[in-house]
This record gives C-alpha cells, structure tokens and sequence, in this order.
C-alpha cells in the first residue's frame, strides 16, 4: 500500500477551544505531541505526507523534526484563507490518492487508516453516530447517500439532531481537490474555507461519495481539554493492555500511567498509582505502589512504595524503599530502604543506604558528584557533601556529615556533637515536680 497514497495533514489551527497558549497539536498524549501520534500512524501507511501549519509554525515544526526527517511542511496562508480548506491551497500530493487528516484525532491507527485505502470512490469520507453529537460537522444523509456536511456553528436547529457526525479524514482523488479546492468560498458563521463544503458541490456533480462508518475510539477529535483528557484514557488503556498481553502483571491498571516509549522485559509487577515515562525501561522488577519512574532504567529490582527515580537513573539488583529520591544517579546491588536523596552518584554492589542519607550534590552553582563504593554501610542521618568519594568497605557513622574528598577504604567515618546530658532540666523548665 506505500507509495500509492499521499497523506496532508491539516494542523495550522489555532484551536481556540483549548483555551491554551501551546498550539492545540502540540499537546501531548501520553508523552508525546498530538500531532507525532498522527504522523507516526501515517508514516506506517505513506511515504508522502505533507502537514499544514500555520500557528506556531516553527514550533510545530521544530517539535516533529526531532521525531521526523521526512516530513514536508506547508504553510498555510491562514489571513487570506483561513479554515480547514484553506489548508488545502497549493498542496501538491505525489499520488492520485490522497488522505486528509484533521491534526487532532492522536487516536488514528494505521488499521483505520488502511480502511480509507481498500474502497474505490471519487471520495471517501469517515462518519459516525454519537448520542452527543456536540462540536462536530453534522452529515446530512438521504436513501444512503451523502447530501452534505453542515458545521454545528452553521446548522439549523433541525440539523443540529442529525447523530451523524463528519469523523474528519477523507480519501480524495487528487483530480477531486484540485478541482474543488479554489471553488470553495467563506459564506459561513466562522467566515472560513470549509474542507467539508466540497461535499455538497461533488454531489451536486454526481461524483461517487462513499461513507465510510468509523468508531470513536480511533476517529475522536480533540477540541478542548476534556477531549485530551478522554483521548489520553483510550490511548493509555492501549499502552497498558499491550504490556499486560506480553506478560507484565498491573494491579488496578486504570490508576496506572504508562507512555509510549517506556518499555518491558521479563516478569514486571506494577502496583497501583505509578507512574512511568520517556524512555524508560523495566526489566524483571517490581514497582510498588505509588512510585515515579521517569527516562530511568530499572533491572532485577524492587523500587517503592511511594519511591521517585529522576531522568537517567540506573538501577541494577538493588532494592529502593519508600521516599527514597535518585536522580542521575547508578546504583548497582544497593539496598537504599528509606528517605534518602541520591543525587549525581554511584553507589556499588553491597553498599546500605541508611535512612536520611542525602547527597548535597548542588551548591546554588553547579552540581558534583558522588561515587560510594562496595560494601559501604552508611548510617542513618548522614550527608555526603559532593565532590565525595568513599572508598570500598566504609563505615559511615550515623549523623555524620562528610565534606572531605575522599575517605580511604576500610575506615570508620564520623563527625558528631558531644552529647550534654543536663539532670533534671526538664522539670525545671516546665515547672514541674519529678
Ligand atoms: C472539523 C470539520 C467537522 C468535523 C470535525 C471532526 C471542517 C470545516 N469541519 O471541525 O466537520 O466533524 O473536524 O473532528 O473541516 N486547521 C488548519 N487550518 C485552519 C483551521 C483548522 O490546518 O485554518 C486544522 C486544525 O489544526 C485541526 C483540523 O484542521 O487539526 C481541524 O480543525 P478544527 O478547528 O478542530 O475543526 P472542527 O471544528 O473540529
Ligand atoms: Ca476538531
């Protein structure tokens, strides 16, 4: 099917409905830009596809390069021709096939995509049935066949019922737009170029107009925050159902969120609540309840409840336990159970991390490094003050605060107050009898 069809993107809108200053493409879902869904399922399907940008323009662009490198971008002269056929001027498609797609429906799969390609017809328009039917083009169909789409903003009260709804992609054969693109006009509510008016003025010239009936759960349009939020359950009960089928375990997997570039290996547990992102990767651990784990990777072990792993932490045969916070940091054969803040570090095979160990790895300027070596006992209450190196086989004293370089193997490290026991000050303080 490659080659054969070319695919345009419509995304130079504003999306005012968002009420946002980011362009309403560049929203994510589950990691990643609205927009990158959509190229990403096109490019399963097309080597030709064009996006048409306008607001934002260089955002929008300058975002997708960093996904893409064979993407052409339009321009769309969104003052003179504003509108979702305005979009269409001066496109120039490779193929006599060409798909149009609504910048906003991340939920497109290549699947449904490839439904547009296995019809023949002058044009071939996506719809379905909602009970709500708000916000969407209103397709008027008489004795099965396609008459028009109505916008919601230019419908009559009667059209306004209809339950049909334009879906929002259309295959056009490229003779179909080239025809009826510079014969669309802004006699409408919005003053804009309508796409969808070519509907009307194909069939008023008998040309072969099929409906094609999607489902919602591919074909949803996001207009508004609620919208993204919707979209963002369906996609992410993709993600997880995926995992689960290759063999992950999920403990109420509804309250869990996954993006799309996280991935698994061998036996996984993931409790409830955790969150997992960028490219993270899991392999034969358990991620308790409540934990964060993002750009992180994780191998044979146990992270949380209630734990967080920062971008580029890398985490081997080593259990982490509730509050504990790591951040670019590796740890390999570490026991780190409780309250700590490992941060810029590494930490080796047989170290214990004792409660309250935190690393001062920044000071107001720049940011230094820690490396504890094997078999290191840190007790609880200590900080290393980066640069800081311990050596193999160390003891750190519970309370101390290290700020020297280094501390040799095999040593005992300690810096405490002298503790001052004062009989009976209690009772004189307050003011009451023993
Ligand atoms: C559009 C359809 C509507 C359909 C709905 C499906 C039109 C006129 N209406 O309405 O029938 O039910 O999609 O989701 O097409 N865009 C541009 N340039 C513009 C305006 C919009 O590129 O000047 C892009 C937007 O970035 C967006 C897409 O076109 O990705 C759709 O625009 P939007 O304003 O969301 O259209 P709807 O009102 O939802
Ligand atoms: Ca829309």
């Amino acid at each position: 099917m490659k080659n054969k069809t070319s695919i345009v993107i419509l995304a130079a809108g504003k999306g005012s409905r968002m009420k946002s200053n980011k362009a309403k493409v560049l929203h994510d879902i589950c990691g990643k830009p609205m927009l990158y869904h959509i190229i990403n399922a096109s490019k399963e399907i097309s080597d030709d596809i064009t996006v048409v940008i306008a607001h934002q323009k260089e955002a929008v662009k300058e975002q997708m390069q960093r996904y893409f490198d064979d993407i052409n971008f339009v321009v769309q002269d969104a003052d003179n021709f504003p509108g979702t056929g305005g979009a269409m001027k001066g496109i120039t498609p490779k193929n006599d096939k060409v798909l149009v797609l609504n910048g906003d429906m991340p939920l497109i799969n290549s699947d449904a995509l490839e439904g547009f390609l296995t019809t023949d017809a002058d044009i071939i328009m996506s719809i379905f049935d909602l009970e709500d039917p708000d916000g969407y083009g209103r397709v008027k169909i008489v004795d099965n066949q396609v008459e028009y789409i109505v916008e919601q903003k230019d419908a009559t009260s009667e059209e306004l019922n209809i339950t049909h709804v334009n879906a929002g992609i259309y295959a056009f054969k490229k003779s179909v737009l080239e025809k009826y693109i510079p014969l669309l006009d802004n006699n409408n509510a919005q003053e804009e170029y309508y796409l969808t008016d070519i509907i009307a003025m194909a069939k008023k010239d008998s040309l072969i107009i099929k409906p094609l009936l999607v489902d919602e759960e591919h074909f949803k349009g996001i207009n508004s925050k609620k919208d993204l939020a919707d979209s963002e359950v369906i996609m992410q009960d993709r993600i997880k159902t995926r995992w689960m089928r290759e063999g992950v375990i999920m403990q109420l997997p509804q309250t869990i969120y996954i993006e799309d570039d996280v991935e698994f290996e061998g036996e996984c547990i993931i409790e409830n609540g955790c969150r997992i992102t960028g490219k993270s990767k899991i392999i034969n651990s358990h991620i308790k309840a409540h934990s964060i784990i993002e750009d992180s990777i994780v191998k044979d072990s146990d992270v949380g409840p209630l734990a967080h792993l920062r971008p580029l932490s890398d985490i081997t045969d080593t259990h982490i336990g509730n509050f504990v916070e790591v951040k670019k940091s590796t740890l390999k054969g570490v026991k780190a159970g409780h309250l700590s803040y490992i941060g810029d570090a590494s930490v080796d095979e047989g170290t214990n991390v004792g409660a309250g160990f935190i690393t001062c790895n920044y000071d107001g300027i720049n940011k230094y490094k820690t490396i504890i070596g094997k078999n290191v006992f840190i007790g609880s209450d200590t900080q290393a003050v980066a640069p800081v190196t311990i050596e193999d086989d160390v003891i750190v004293a519970a309370g101390t605060t290290i700020t020297s370089g280094t501390i040799e193997s095999g040593s005992l490290v300690l810096s405490r107050v002298k503790l001052k026991k004062i009989a009976g000050f209690f009772y004189k303080f307050f003011k009451v009898k023993s």
